[in-house]
């Protein structure tokens, strides 16, 4: 019997060792210590020893019986811990999460604000569904006047009586608004800029937008200059795009403005050729501009024999488009993460 136990144990451990999973030793436990094992019946045959081989014999066989339950638990840690080894692998690269980050036009923006800033202006901000009132009216654009078409404008409808009664609402079509609203509370001198989204009824291509960006600039003091305004933006253009930045100016009408200026920079996407984006022209148009008119400012409750002002509307996406080299306006809003990502 003595020689069964020691065959018994040998196998097991042997088969336990080269076990490979956690089903085959559950397997070996049944095989080597279940009911139906040989153990258990070489240890049900112990009665048919003599009286005092018995003891000597139980003890041998509960020792074997130790023995593989101890290994089979020991292979159990060592299998788990290999398998895991093989699930945490420390050296497989890490996935790479990907990370939401600002929009191109927000890191523009800020840009536009930290030159102007530095530049001593005051950022304001105003709404984007406005009155005609301010919008167009203190503008010096009442209604009928022609130069009205020059924005092609969203009307809002809310169903409700405004104050005054001939007042619309609308989705602003240019920051020059913000002039009226930031002047309502404030007294010369001023120096701000508003930036801001605005909205018009356009059809779009590669360098005009339905919504779009505006930076509103106001100027307000004694003895203000045209000269004031062309030095002002000079500045700005050259802090974006160097020293080097290609400029030209035309007289332009804006009813706000006595005189009107418009300011267009060589187009650096197709090195002044001919593109989409300049129609062809090698010029694109960035800001309109000029000196405040004196109704404006009166509209303002300035006294325009005292003070005079400039004020200018920047084109935020063309800009943009220029400094980072985009080819179309309409990927700004498109949504569109294979462009967005690459800010
Ligand atoms: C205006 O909106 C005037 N408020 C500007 C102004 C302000 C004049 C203060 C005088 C004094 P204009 O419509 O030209 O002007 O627009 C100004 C700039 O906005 C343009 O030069 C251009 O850079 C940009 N812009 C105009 N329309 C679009 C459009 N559809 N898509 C993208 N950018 C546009």
């Amino acid at each position: 019997m003595r020689d069964q136990l020691k065959k018994i144990r040998d196998e097991a451990l042997s088969r336990i060792n080269s076990s490979r999973s956690a089903g085959d030793l559950e397997s070996l436990k049944i095989i080597y210590l279940g009911r139906k094992s040989q153990l258990n019946s070489l240890l049900r045959n112990v009665k048919e020893l003599p009286a005092d081989q018995r003891p000597v014999f139980g003890q041998l066989a509960n020792a074997v019986r130790q023995e593989i339950e101890k290994a089979i638990i020991h292979r159990l840690r060592q299998s788990s811990s290999e398998s895991n080894q093989i699930i945490i692998d420390e050296t497989l690269p890490g996935k790479d999460l990907s990370r939401g980050h600002y929009h191109p036009i927000t890191l523009f923006m800020r840009k536009v604000n930290d030159i102007f800033s530095s530049m001593g202006f005051e950022i304001v901000d105003g709404p984007e569904v406005e009155t005609t009132v301010v919008h167009f009216d203190q503008l010096n654009i009442p209604a009928e006047h022609p130069a009205r078409d020059m924005w092609d404008t969203f009307y809002v409808s809310v169903g409700q009586k405004l104050k005054p009664a001939k007042s619309q609402l609308l989705l602003r079509a240019q920051t020059s608004s913000v002039q009226i609203r930031a002047m309502a509370k404030r007294k010369p001198p001023v120096r701000l800029i508003a930036p801001g989204r605005v909205y018009r009824h356009e059809a779009t291509d590669a360098s005009h937008e339905a919504q779009f960006h505006q930076c509103e600039g106001l100027v307000i003091d004694e003895n203000v200059s045209l000269t004031d305004l062309i030095g002002t933006l000079k500045k700005f253009l050259q802090e974006i795009f160097g020293n080097e930045v290609k400029i030209r100016i035309r007289p332009e009408y804006y009813p706000f403005v006595e005189p009107g200026i418009d300011l267009d920079m060589s187009c650096r996407l197709c090195g002044g050729r001919g593109c989409s984006v300049c129609s062809q022209r090698g010029w694109l148009e960035m800001l309109g501009s000029g000196m405040v008119h004196p109704k404006v400012l009166q509209n303002m409750g300035i006294n325009y024999k005292k003070y005079s002002g400039f004020a200018f509307g920047l084109g935020i996406d063309r800009l943009m488009m220029l400094y980072y080299g985009i080819k179309d306006i309409r990927l700004i809003n498109s949504g569109d993460l294979r462009f967005i990502s690459q800010f």
